[in-house]
């Protein structure tokens, strides 16, 4: 119990802080006057002028846990920062929205730029000017305690899918921060944890959503890891921040620190942060005055991360106007409706045998749900990102106020200490409530886990928490009409219980409308169109990544309870205790490479469970046609591929056309095929539409760590087009000349 009390600990205190910091925001500030300055860069020039060398310093830190510091004497204001990308979290109440694996579930750019948007509103609402997320760290391992923070497995699709929702947020005068820059692919120990990765790997997986990030969605901030990259902190590894980040993709925003993730004063100077954050722990007067005298740290040093923290706020306009804007709180209902949604566009139904979804009032008149996810149903995962749902809905609720009058909803209640552990004690299932689930038409088992126990700062078990799988199969057992419904921060355990249930549906964690979302789509309101944004194994020791990751993912919390994380109580810390941190690294080797996710199951021919992309409806499709623009492409040529999408069953719905390029010859290693674009389409029963979507040139390049170079090498390319990365069709070849 010791690594679950520190859970609940952890969960509390994360909590509380959020409540705890109150900003200080005014309606009518008064801000710098800059005369004539118009630009940008004449407003960052002037203040770094105004500045004297101590208050240059203090810019390099953060304040009041969530601030970047203002300078009363040129009228700066404090500017501050909240979480993240399923809600605003600090300051009060805000709307819990999908998370965001959820919402790339969707599939849909228009969908997350709303809710990026919706969420801007938010902080502007109370004054918050940078949102610190979104989060795009590549989906590795199912256990990783914050993959429902991020957008999965695929470099492609997370970067496709994090531009709109910058675009979003940032059309909205708040910054997003893309973080966590870079490798921070598991919370088991993620200040000791050295990812050990290749140059090609880097690029190829790791790397390519923040570069999006960067240069499509001209991101405003950055965010480094906790961890050390092959060696090096995240937030002093100049190879990372300087020369990839800064120099080649020509960032020009600013890199904030993780909380509590600088372990030095020089390191971080040199190696490209700008902002340590929350507060001056190793970037302060006191520390940087000697490495001044000294010569290791030049003025121009500082000049050059002052300038991009000013830049990064001038840019949202928080020293022009008032970040704080009334007239953006949402009206009652509005971001409620969009977070219901786009909850719904979120669910993938892997399963539903016998069409026994959507519930059909003629044959089913009793429904009854179980489950230690039925009445409190998780809204997010745990951690920084936890937005407090207000009036937050329940399934059971959800289902019950839809299928009001149509289908009597019935609640079999079991041990309620389950809430926080996900633990079922199935000798709470008395007879009488076993009778309960047989005579029911369906059952709606809601399992899952929850904010404790899948959660920032550690990660998580593949299996579904205790007694879950058992209370499955008895459900199952005892009515062959069983849904199962499960909330998770990706892929679990579904191999042992699969064959026995009805239907299964993947939840994810949708906010504050969880339970309307859910219920829009078991009635059939809304047909449902998610696609796995990762795979689904069979066994975990498929996942190639499991050869080097810690056997018990779960016990990390144990570790934890007697370890640093635990003595960093309280909002500050002391440098005494931070130095305990990085005690020692250890090496997490990334010896899969290039092949994680579908790469690996598809190249090795390993079945997955549920593939990469795959998701039913209430309605089929039937792909035919696919065909390529042209037979021959240069090397910077991109091209187009067209299929024609028919929905050939009797129901409105929504299928993604997605496109795999297979490089049928290379000099290097490369995975089966990878995902280079992809299309929403929405069709009427019986509808037919012809679907474009065009590949750019990267769509055949590999990164050559010989010639530390993105290549395209000549050969044949196969195309292909498809509803999953299992289920293509070849759309033909090109040959790059
Ligand atoms: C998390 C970040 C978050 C920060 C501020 C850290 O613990 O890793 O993602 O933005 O806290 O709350």
């Amino acid at each position: 119990m010791k690594g679950q009390e520190y859970k609940e600990a952890f969960a509390r205190r994360i909590s509380e802080r959020a409540e705890k910091i109150s900003p200080t925001v005014e309606i009518d500030p008064v801000l710098p006057d800059f005369g004539d300055k118009k630009t940008t860069e004449e407003k960052v020039d002037w203040i770094a002028s105004q500045l004297t060398i101590e208050e240059k310093i203090d810019f390099l830190s953060g304040v009041d846990m969530m601030a970047i510091r203002g300078n009363e004497r040129l009228n700066l204001p404090r500017v501050w920062c909240s979480d993240a990308s399923s809600g605003v979290r600090c300051f009060g109440p805000g709307t819990s929205f999908p998370a965001l694996l959820a919402l790339t579930a969707t599939w849909n750019r228009e969908t997350i730029r709303t809710v990026g948007e919706a969420i801007a509103d938010e902080c502007r609402a109370i004054g918050v000017s940078v949102l610190l997320g979104p989060g795009v760290n590549i989906y590795r391992i199912p256990n990783c305690g914050r993959n429902f923070e991020y957008m999965g497995e695929d470099p492609y699709l997370t970067g496709e899918m994090v531009v709109p929702y910058i675009d979003g947020v940032q059309s909205r005068g708040v910054a997003a921060t893309v973080k966590h820059f870079a490798c921070n692919n598991s919370d088991y120990d993620r200040h000791r944890m050295n990812a050990v990765v290749d140059e090609r790997t880097l690029r190829e997986i790791y790397l390519p959503a923040f570069k999006k990030a960067v240069q499509k969605g001209k991101v405003m901030a950055l965010m480094s890891s906790y961890n050390p990259v092959n060696g090096t902190y995240a937030s002093e590894n100049g190879y990372l921040l300087n020369d990839i980040l800064k120099k080649e993709w020509g960032f020009t925003g600013a890199v904030m620190s993780d909380w509590v993730s600088t372990y030095s004063t020089q390191g971080p100077v040199k190696g490209g942060l700008d902002l340590e954050m929350p507060n001056g722990m190793f970037l302060n007067r006191k520390t940087l005055q000697p490495l001044l005298e000294d010569g290791t740290v030049t003025e121009a040093d500082i000049d050059e991360h002052v300038r991009r923290t000013l830049r990064l706020v001038i840019e949202t306009g928080a020293y022009d106007k008032a970040a704080l804007d009334t007239t953006k709180r949402p009206q009652p209902g509005n971001h409620r409706e969009l977070a219901r949604k786009a909850g719904a566009e979120s669910i993938v139904l892997l399963k539903n045998k016998k069409n026994i979804l959507p519930f059909d009032g003629d044959t089913i008149k009793r429904i009854v749900v179980i489950g230690p996810n039925s009445l409190a149903t998780p809204t997010g995962g745990g951690g920084s990102s936890y937005v407090h749902a207000v009036d937050p809905v329940g399934i059971y609720d959800g289902l019950k106020t839809a299928l009001d009058g149509s289908i009597e909803v019935g609640f079999v209640e079991m041990d309620t200490s389950a809430v926080a552990t996900g633990e079922v004690n199935l000798g709470t299932l008395t007879e009488d409530k076993k009778a309960a689930l047989r005579e029911a038409d369906a059952v709606v088992v809601c399992a899952g886990y929850n904010h404790v126990i899948e959660s920032e700062c550690y990660d998580r078990s593949w299996t579904l928490p205790e007694g879950q799988a058992e209370l499955i199969g008895t459900a199952a057992r005892l009515n062959p009409n069983t849904v199962v419904l499960v909330n998770a921060g990706g892929g679990f355990e579904t191999e042992s219980r699969l064959s026995e249930v009805a239907a299964l549906v993947h939840v994810f964690y949708l906010g504050a409308e969880s339970g309307n979302a859910v219920a829009d789509v078991l009635t059939g309101a809304v047909n449902p169109s998610g696609k796995l944004p990762f795979t689904i194994a069979k066994r975990w020791e498929d996942h190639p990544a499991s050869k080097n990751f810690p056997k018990d993912p779960d016990a990390t919390s144990e570790r934890l309870s007697n370890g640093p994380e635990v003595r960093r109580k309280g909002l500050e810390w002391s440098p005494e205790q931070l130095r305990n941190i990085p005690s020692e690294q250890w090496d997490i080797p990334y010896e899969e490479g290039l092949f994680v996710g579908y790469r690996h199951f598809d190249t090795r021919s390993v079945t997955p469970q549920f593939p990469f992309g795959f998701g039913l409806s209430y309605t089929t499709f039937a792909l035919t046609n696919p065909k390529v623009s042209v037979e021959t492409v240069g090397a910077n040529d991109g091209l187009e591929v067209t299929v024609t999408v028919n929905n050939s069953g009797r129901r409105e719905g929504a299928e993604v056309v997605q496109v795999y390029v297979a490089d049928l010859e290379s000099s290097l290693p490369r995975p089966e095929k990878e995902l280079k674009g992809f299309a929403k389409v929405f069709l009427q029963a019986g509808g037919e539409k012809e679907v474009t979507v065009s590949l750019d040139p990267e769509a055949f390049r590999y990164y050559d760590p010989d010639k530390k170079a993105w290549t395209a090498e000549p050969g044949t390319f196969e195309i292909f087009v498809g509803s999953s990365s299992r289920d293509v069709l070849s759309a033909g070849t090109v040959e790059l000349k």
